[in-house]
């Protein structure tokens, strides 16, 4: 039977008899039928937005809690390797700065973000809060803060996410999950007997914003998309509203 008359199994061309296209193709429809930027949706006066992104960060996450949208707190890291290979995870923040529009997290200096990172200090942070229909990029360098600031980053965790920081070289080649298990283990006690001890991997990072952008969806489709950018850290905010 010919490809056509059997409806056709390449791609745009309908689900055919492939069983694999079919499920994709059936996801596909599932995952378009779910609504996106629907609802309420605040509205973002371009006239009326503050001359620097720190303070509107701050009121978007600050509405987003009161709004209830589940763990606001989390965001996308974006880092490059040397050779330009990006890579994403998400992380949790772990600092604000207003004024200065920096923004902190916190790794271990193994992981591959921070190798990316020792190599090309410039990351981009996203955040995305469905529920306002908003999402905040942010670009610049970044810092390594000191010991003493790592540290108290690390002793403000749970002792289970203090003991998981001690179990092993993160990012690299596990042989199996019993492996991770014994290792959890040894790495509970450690913590049990030295509550104060932090691994000297633990790093705290500080994005310094240079340039934020804000986009702000409208169901009617007249998004409202802001950027401001600055030559450095410490300078004035230029202000622009781009085509959503
Ligand atoms: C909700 C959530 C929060 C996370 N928070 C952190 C974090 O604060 N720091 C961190 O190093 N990894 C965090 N992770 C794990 C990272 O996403 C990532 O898997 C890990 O850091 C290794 O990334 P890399 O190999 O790209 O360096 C979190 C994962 C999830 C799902």
């Amino acid at each position: 039977m010919d490809e056509q008359a059997d409806g056709g199994n390449s791609p745009g061309e309908g689900p055919g008899s492939d069983p694999a296209r079919r499920a994709d193709e059936e996801l596909l429809a599932r995952t378009r039928a779910v609504p996106v930027l629907a609802g309420a949706l605040p509205h973002l006066d371009p006239e009326r937005v503050p001359d620097a992104p720190g303070p509107l960060f701050a009121r978007w996450l600050a509405e987003a809690i009161d709004a209830g949208v589940p763990e606001p707190q989390v965001m996308t890291l974006s880092t490059a390797a040397p050779d330009g290979a990006p890579s994403a995870r998400v992380l949790i923040l772990r600092g604000i700065d207003t004024a200065g529009c920096a923004y902190d997290f916190a790794s271990d200096s193994r992981s591959r973000k921070s190798r990316d990172l020792a190599a090309n200090p410039r990351a981009a942070l996203t955040w995305y809060w469905p529920a306002q229909g908003r999402q905040i990029r942010m670009a610049g360098p970044v810092e390594v803060l000191g010991r003493d600031a790592a540290a108290r980053d690390f002793r403000g965790r749970g002792e289970s996410a203090r003991a998981a920081a001690f179990a092993g070289p993160v990012s690299a080649p596990l042989e199996s999950a019993g492996q991770y298990d014994a290792a959890l283990r040894a790495a509970r006690d450690l913590v049990a007997a030295e509550p104060e001890r932090v691994p000297a991997t633990h790093t705290l990072y500080r994005l310094h914003a240079a340039e934020a952008e804000f986009w702000q969806a409208d169901p009617a489709r007249f998004h409202v998309r802001v950027r401001y950018g600055r030559a450095a850290a410490g300078e004035g905010w230029s202000r622009t509203l781009l085509w959503p």
